[in-house]
């Protein structure tokens, strides 16, 4: 299974991705290309480390959304994916981009859907109470961190925790979850 990874910064859990297939355990799935809308992303690096081809599109060089978005299909559909993984993607996606994509495109949020979509979700979770965070993997559709949840992975939320400590423990469970749900998609386990 042809795999494309989107990335825009520190690229943690494409590492992630990146450290499951060498031990083996990436099902049948493999990284063929990681694309940035960013110049300088840290995944950037993680890739080339890893011998897989990067590319830079940075959607300031387009006029608008749908203008970048379509550049950025040409790019992915050059690499004939099977599934696109949004890893830290921080861009809103149109709705030709997604239908384009319907299927086989999946994203990694970091709380508990439908719980906090969108920013800013340790601090949410945090000023709103709660004992348990988490992240979630699911189905890109055209509304924003709606579609269907394929996994999600609970963290605690401990006493003196801030945006930045239950951010770190998010984003570790994060590097369990994720690789998995991209096995278990190459093995025919998770389907839409
Ligand atoms: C993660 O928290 C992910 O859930 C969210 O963006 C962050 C990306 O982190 N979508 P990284 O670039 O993988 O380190």
């Amino acid at each position: 299974m042809r795999v494309v990874c989107l990335i825009s910064g520190s690229g943690t859990n494409l590492q992630a991705l990146i450290d499951a297939k060498a031990r083996g355990e990436l099902g049948v799935a493999d990284l063929v290309a990681v694309i940035s809308n960013v110049a300088g992303a840290g995944g950037l690096d993680y890739a080339l480390d890893a011998n897989i081809p990067t590319e830079i599109l940075s959607h300031r060089d387009f006029a608008d959304r749908l203008e970048f978005d379509r550049a950025l299909m040409q790019r992915i559909d050059h690499y004939q994916p099977q599934l696109v993984v949004l890893a830290g993607f921080m861009r809103i996606l149109s709705n030709e981009f997604v239908a384009a994509y319907r299927h086989r495109l999946i994203n990694i949020h970091p709380s508990l859907l439908p719980k906090y979509k969108g920013l800013d979700t340790h601090q949410r979770a945090i000023d709103s109470g709660d004992t348990v965070a988490g992240a979630s993997v699911h189905w890109v559709t055209e509304a924003l961190d709606s579609g269907a949840i394929i996994r999600q992975t609970e963290v605690p939320i401990v006493p003196g925790d801030t945006a930045e400590t239950l951010k770190a423990r998010v984003l570790d469970a994060e590097h369990v979850l994720y690789p998995a749900v991209v096995r278990d998609i190459s093995l025919g386990v998770v389907t839409p």
